[in-house]
């Protein structure tokens, strides 16, 4: 039977990388995805594609600092059944290179807004259809950079910091009510974020593995599969990182 059988999944930030190939593998599974995301076209597109596949995908424009965009979005998951079994926040604000010393507050308030306040706002419409059905799995998508250090990043390595003790904290509050939640550090993944192969940082990001290579976004998929399905139902409140052995070392 398909790990996630007509479970209703929202998934943000959906229509690229490695929010897309979590939606596909989710949809592959057997659930019903939800993809909330700012880009219309790459998200219909998604979307598209997976319904080609025989999978049962919708996109939903969303901005994710939006109380009303992510209302929105909730409602129409849980519309059929009344039922949200998982949400995965993977939307973040990416923003410019800096240090502390240089970063505006427009890149600390986008940070904040997006990337932290997206997955609250998530987080708190999706948990009273958890506690009515008494499950539920929440994945945050955080970074190595929620773990360890990184240069020039201060607003975006304090912010995946956060959502490590996010994800604790929601482990903590909802556990009694089987309500899961866990975070992905995913390393370096290839997407369309990512530096060109050769460039100094890519070399730079493969001597930090101990696998010799970059990521794949499918790899990180997989662990989000897993912590979306039954097979993790002991597992809630672990920083999981997917990194090629980055922090470990
Ligand atoms: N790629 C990596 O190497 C890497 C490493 C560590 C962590 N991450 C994390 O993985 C996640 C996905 O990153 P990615 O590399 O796939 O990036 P990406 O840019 O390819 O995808 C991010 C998606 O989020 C959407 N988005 C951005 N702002 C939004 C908003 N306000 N509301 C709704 N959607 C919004 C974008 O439209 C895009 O579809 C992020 O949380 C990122 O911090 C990525």
């Amino acid at each position: 039977m398909p790990r996630l059988e007509k479970k209703i999944a929202i998934v943000t930030g959906g229509a690229h990388g490695i929010g897309k190939a979590i939606a596909e593998i989710f949809s592959a599974e057997g659930a019903r995805v939800f993809i909330a995301d700012l880009d219309e076209t790459a998200g219909e597109e998604t979307a598209a594609t997976i319904r080609q596949q025989s999978g049962d995908a919708t996109f939903i424009r969303c901005d994710v600092s939006s109380m009303i965009d992510v209302a929105a979005v909730v409602q129409s998951a849980a519309k059929k059944t009344g039922r949200i079994e998982v949400l995965c926040n993977n939307a973040a604000y990416l923003g410019q290179g800096h240090r502390a010393g240089e970063a505006s507050d427009d890149e600390w308030e986008k940070s904040f807004r997006i990337s932290l306040m997206g997955t609250q706002l998530f987080t708190r419409e999706v948990l009273p259809f958890m506690q009515k059905q008494t499950s539920g799995s929440i994945i945050n998508i955080s970074s190595i950079q929620g773990i360890v250090g990184a240069r020039n990043s201060a607003a975006y390595t304090s912010i995946k910091h956060a959502l490590v003790g996010f994800t604790r904290s929601v482990a903590y509050d909802y556990g009694a009510q089987n309500i899961r939640c866990n975070a992905i550090c995913p390393g370096a993944i290839r997407t369309r974020i990512s530096p060109e192969i050769g460039s100094e940082l890519h070399e730079r990001q493969i001597s930090k593995t101990f696998l010799g290579r970059t990521g794949e976004p499918r790899e990180v998929a997989t662990a989000a599969l897993f912590l979306a399905s039954d097979e993790s139902s002991y597992i809630t409140g672990a920083i999981l990182p997917v990194d090629g052995g980055w922090t470990a070392m």
